[in-house]
């Protein structure tokens, strides 16, 4: 589904992991850690076409990224949902309006009852019609993770999704991303925050990945 050969990535400052080959096949569940400045962020934006990586090859749905053109790579991203490191809303528009932007803005059909379930799911029934800057950060999390899988992806990358939240909240939406994850969709979650990864362990089989020393490695079960 999304697959890295020997991919490294360099911004100038020197090759942040180097000859990375993963594959995140349909209905994986993965962790990428590791310190800040790491580069996960990096990671997940290879991830979604976002980067080019500087050496190797990154693949997305069986299909070069390289090769694929403008329209061939807005067709794929449709296809996989991102909850970005900073969730940023357009604070002039509504919650639900927020959440439905990925099907108004690639001309899918939004479906008024389909929008609600998914609000009710992630908990913010009542916050259909608010303006996203009146949510508290764990509403703004949430409704980020609604938008992100409102055009039923097949893959979620969650960049820091827990970011700002407590204990509870987090444990919260992490299953809501496990229950996603039994739905089928494939998960990949950048964290800094390993209790979560290992409450999570827990409830799903989850690989874990961590970028250590400027190389990415599978963590043991350690964890
Ligand atoms: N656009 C860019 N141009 C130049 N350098 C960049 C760019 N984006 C990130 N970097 C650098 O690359 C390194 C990795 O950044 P990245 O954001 O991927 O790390 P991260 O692991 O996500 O960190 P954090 O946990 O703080 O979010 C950092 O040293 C950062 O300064
Ligand atoms: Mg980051």
């Amino acid at each position: 589904m999304i697959v890295f050969e020997d991919v490294s990535h360099d911004y100038g400052g020197g090759p942040l992991f180097g000859d990375v080959s993963v594959r995140l096949e349909p209905g994986s569940f993965h962790f990428l850690t590791g310190p800040s400045g790491a580069g996960k962020s990096t990671f997940l934006k290879l991830c979604y076409g976002e980067l080019l990586p500087s050496l190797g090859k990154v693949s997305l749905m069986n299909r070069d990224l390289r090769a694929m053109s403008r329209d061939d790579l807005a067709e794929t991203r449709a296809r996989i949902g991102v909850v970005h490191q900073d969730c940023q809303f357009l604070d002039h528009l509504d919650v639900e309006t927020n959440i439905s932007l990925p099907l108004t803005a690639t001309g899918r059909p939004v479906n008024e009852r389909d929008v609600r379930d998914l609000m009710g799911w992630v908990g913010l029934a009542e916050q259909a019609k608010s303006l996203p800057p009146t949510l508290s950060g764990g509403e703004r999390q949430r409704a980020a993770l609604a938008r992100a899988i409102i055009g039923a992806p097949n893959v979620l990358l969650a960049d820091e999704p827990t970011g700002n939240l407590d204990w509870d909240m987090s444990q919260r939406l992490m299953m809501l991303m496990i229950e996603l994850n039994r739905m089928g969709t494939a998960v990949l979650i950048a964290t800094h925050d390993l209790n979560l990864i290992r409450f999570a362990k827990a409830q799903v089989q989850a690989r874990v990945m961590r970028i250590s020393g400027r190389k990415l490695q599978l963590a043991g079960a350690e964890l």
